[in-house]
């Protein structure tokens, strides 16, 4: 029964006391808007609506105790969500409603169904145990409601009621209902959905929401709220191995050195041994401390600040785990990936990667395959587009520390920001370990790349031209390096159309084209800068991603961006080799500035204004501004 009476003053202290033996329950309701879920969800809200007041006292005092607001509500306390979303600040279309009966409070991550539902639906289910997925009984199970049972289950959650609502405009008919638990039961078990609990419902009127109700006595199950109540959905997290990612160290002095975090998994024990992971140092835990005091053990969801007995470097981002059963570290995966952004995925664009408190450098290659969602069918894919969902391999910068999803929701779920926007653009689930490369290492040369320069004369430095087709790089980037050959000066020029005709031939003109054509020029010229050489790169390189990713390739001061500016019209109007004839004409596909953008530079670290300045100033100009750099000098 949803609780509905006032309490009396006095009685507030048990009332307190109470409420917090009573077991939490985290769920997610699923369906379109003409479902009924508002109605659904309204219902169960207003039924126990006087209550609330209590709750949202105590969710003062912890949001006092261990919020991070300042003591402002933080309701991130009641919905463990994505941690890394969290600290991105990013806003989330998702409502968490709270509730309460005698038996048990509930939280409901409400998501609405517009298209960015696959967003919301991530960032509502990541904390949930268990999802209600709504079904409007005339209609039956839709493409909508495999795809959001296959996202609830791809992100852990194994407890589903399926509801299914409007009953009354389907006469109340058990065979209807049957043959869409029937159906759904097929598809659920397919998608590994262990529990599926079927109730008829009709939400305007209440029927087997909180009461049965008269109307459909075929029906003996119990009502949706009797079975929210009831369902167990004991967590294993406290039964695995200890696993604590460490959120921050707390260092006050120099006698106190303690690391805090909420513990994910397993329990922490004063004498227990540990593992800190990456490093894999061994220590034991000396203390426990918390806000109440020192404690001698304590279980997973519980907010913690362990010391440790001997004094083993741990920082931001590791994990302190149980030493005998420790995770693993890589930087390669399998994984899925739910893409979350209207500009789809680019295989070999480099996106930060977070999962738990760390952030890493990704690139997605290759996507292994796209789901489709209704048929389970594995389908070929170069990008993943908007709501898409992939197994991909990914490849990280350096090693993290991760588990299975399926074992863990905390280290093994991540996500992609984007580097230039920080959105948040993918939601990611990990898999395995991709050993393949795990065994090479950066050979160490004795000839080294100041060696080589210095057998030239000369400091290494990339020139980076970039702009329109038919700005005038290759003019500008020929002439620059005809001046410094005169100097004696030892020079490579990498032009976009002859590098296109060998090493990326296999290479047109899509953005993942692109984005690869940039990432190996961007490599190529990191190796001639090695050998000892000024390279001159001549490429349209229209994103400043790829741009931004071939910059971090080398030393500061070593790379030079030029921007080569020329407007659309102008080069439009020049047009040296007929292309944008073609492309307005609609022969040539994918054409820069036409129908395929290009991101100017906002700080280069020269600008070429070629309505002003004839070829022979602009090389002029980029000479003059290697030597003010003293990179014309000698070495
Ligand atoms: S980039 O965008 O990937 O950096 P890149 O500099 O290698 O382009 O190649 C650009 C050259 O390819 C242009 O100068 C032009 O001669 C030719 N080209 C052919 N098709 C296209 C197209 N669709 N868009 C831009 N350039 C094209």
């Amino acid at each position: 029964m949803v609780e509905n009476s006032v309490t009396a003053d006095a009685d507030v202290a048990a009332v307190f006391a109470e409420d917090e033996r009573k077991s939490l329950l985290r769920f997610i309701t699923c369906g379109s808007v003409d479902d009924g879920k508002s109605t659904l969800i309204g219902r169960l809200l207003y039924e126990s609506k006087t209550i609330f007041e209590d709750h949202w006292r105590s969710l003062e005092r912890d949001s006092a105790r261990v919020g991070t607001r300042q003591g402002q509500i933080d309701f991130a306390l009641l919905v463990d969500g994505l941690a890394a979303e969290r600290e991105q600040g990013i806003t989330i279309d998702v409502a968490y409603r709270f509730f309460s009966t005698r038996r048990r409070k509930f939280i409901v991550a409400d998501t609405p169904g517009h298209e960015q539902y696959t967003r919301n639906m991530v960032t509502g289910a990541s904390g949930a145990e268990l999802a209600v997925v709504l079904i409007d009984a005339r209609k039956g199970v839709l493409v909508q409601t495999r795809r959001h049972s296959f996202l609830v289950s791809l992100l852990g959650i194994r407890h589903v009621v399926l509801a299914v609502n409007k009953m009354d405009l389907v006469d109340f008919d058990e065979q209807r209902f049957n043959a869409i638990v029937e159906e759904y039961r097929v598809f659920a078990s397919r998608i590994g959905l262990g529990e599926v609990a079927a109730i008829p419902l009709v939400a305007v009127d209440g029927d087997n929401i909180i009461e049965s109700g008269t109307r459909m006595p075929w029906y003996r199950g119990p009502t949706l709220l009797e079975h929210l109540e009831h369902v167990d959905v004991e967590s294993r997290i406290s039964h695995g191995p200890l696993r604590l990612p460490v959120q921050w160290v707390n260092r006050p002095n120099a006698e106190f050195r303690g690391f805090a975090g909420s513990i994910a998994a397993g329990v922490a024990r004063v004498g227990d041994a540990v593992r800190i992971l990456p490093s894999g140092r061994t220590s034991r835990i000396a203390r426990i401390v918390t806000a109440d005091g020192d404690l001698p053990e304590a279980v997973a969801g519980r907010a913690v600040t362990l010391t440790l007995a001997d004094e083993v470097d741990v920082s931001r981002g590791d994990v302190i785990a149980a030493a005998e059963a420790a995770p693993e570290s890589a930087a390669q995966f399998q994984a899925t990936i739910i893409w979350m952004h209207e500009e789809p995925l680019l295989p070999a664009r480099s996106y930060l990667l977070k999962i738990g408190g760390v952030t890493a450098n990704a690139t997605v290659m290759p996507i292994r395959h796209r789901i489709n969602v209704n048929t389970l069918d594995k389908l070929a894919a170069e990008t993943l587009e908007l709501n898409d969902i992939g197994v991909c391999e990914l490849q990280l910068d350096r090693p993290v520390v991760f588990e299975p999803y399926v074992d863990s929701r905390t280290l093994g779920g991540f996500i992609l920001i984007d580097r230039m926007t920080f959105n948040t653009v993918g939601a990611g689930l990990m898999s395995f370990a991709l050993r393949r490369a795990s065994n090479l290492h950066w050979q160490a040369l004795d000839v080294t790349q100041s060696l080589r320069a210095e057998l030239k004369g000369q400091k290494p430095a990339v020139l980076w031209l970039t702009g329109l087709s038919g700005a005038g790089k290759s003019t500008i980037a020929n002439l620059v390096e005809k001046r410094l050959a005169a100097e004696g000066r030892h020079t490579y020029l990498l032009d976009g159309d002859n590098v296109r005709h060998g090493l990326n031939k296999d290479l047109g003109f899509t953005e993942q084209d692109r984005v690869e054509n940039i990432r190996r020029v961007g490599e190529v010229a990191r190796l001639m800068t090695d050998a000892g050489l000024i390279v001159l790169v001549s490429f349209i390189s229209p994103f400043r991603a790829e741009r931004s990713a071939a910059r971090s390739l080398f030393a500061e001061g070593e790379f030079l961006e030029v921007f080569i500016d020329t407007s659309l019209a102008e080069a439009e109007r020049r047009d040296v080799k007929g292309l944008y004839g073609k492309a307005r004409r609609g022969e040539l596909k994918n054409f820069t500035g036409i129908d395929s953008p290009y991101e100017p530079p906002e700080n280069p670290e020269l600008r070429i204004d070629t309505q002003q300045l004839s070829p022979a100033e602009a090389a002029d100009l980029i000479v003059e501004e290697l030597r003010r750099r003293g990179l014309l000098s000698a070495p």
